[in-house]
């Protein structure tokens, strides 16, 4: 299932995008946007490396390795919204949530929602105004992360689906440098979000 996910990514593009549906009524432009973005990903970041913990004090080994892995994705997602919002002259600022955890079952099914959310709601609206205003660093960045949102959504459900099934086992994930691109098995040459060479990408276990 893995596979295929990383198969269709490249055609994977918001409806948004492809309609050009003018459904955006907020007034944000896109320098707002990218630091929405850059709190969201800090925010995802820190929240998934406490639900990490979490899930290794109670023996979910493999799911301990896929918030870590997803965390760096969101650190990479946050980096990219920062080069771009110095690019047009703000500062990235984050303001991180205290996370309180609950149990891995249930920290699995608040990061599948937070992913649909970014995947189906708030990138597609980003991506929408960044086109208006033809940002293109910005809609670059916009676009990896809805991307890489969709594959962290099908590897939570995956890992709650099986969450038993694979306890107390670590497993090592890939992650690509540029775009975050989360990989449960690195069997591409190059990452199917940014090109990346599988060279590149960052083991997290
Ligand atoms: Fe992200
Ligand atoms: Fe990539």
């Amino acid at each position: 299932m893995i596979d295929t996910l990383q198969a269709v990514l490249s055609f994977l593009v918001p409806a948004a995008v492809v309609g050009g549906a003018a459904s955006v009524t907020t007034t944000a432009t896109t320098l707002d946007n990218l630091q929405t973005a850059f709190d969201g990903e800090s925010n995802a970041n820190a929240r998934y490396l406490v639900f990490a913990k979490k899930a290794d004090e109670e023996g979910y080994g493999e799911a301990a390795s896929l918030f870590r892995a997803a965390a760096k994705a969101e650190e990479i997602h946050a980096a990219n919204h920062a080069v771009v919002i110095r690019q047009m002259g703000g500062a990235p600022v984050a303001h991180i949530g205290i996370t309180i955890a609950k149990s891995t079952r249930e920290n699995l099914k608040v990061a599948i929602e937070g992913e649909s959310y970014e995947r189906d709601i708030m990138y597609p609206e980003f991506i929408e105004v960044a086109k208006r205003e033809k940002a293109a660093a910005a809609l670059r960045s916009f676009t990896f992360a809805l991307k890489v949102e969709a594959v962290h959504a099908v590897l939570y459900q995956d890992a709650l689906d099986n969450l038993e099934k694979r306890r107390r086992k670590q497993h090592t994930y890939y992650v690509c440098p540029d775009c975050g691109n989360t990989l449960a098995e690195l069997t591409i040459l190059k990452c199917l979000v940014c090109g990346h060479p599988k060279s590149g990408f960052i083991a997290v276990s």
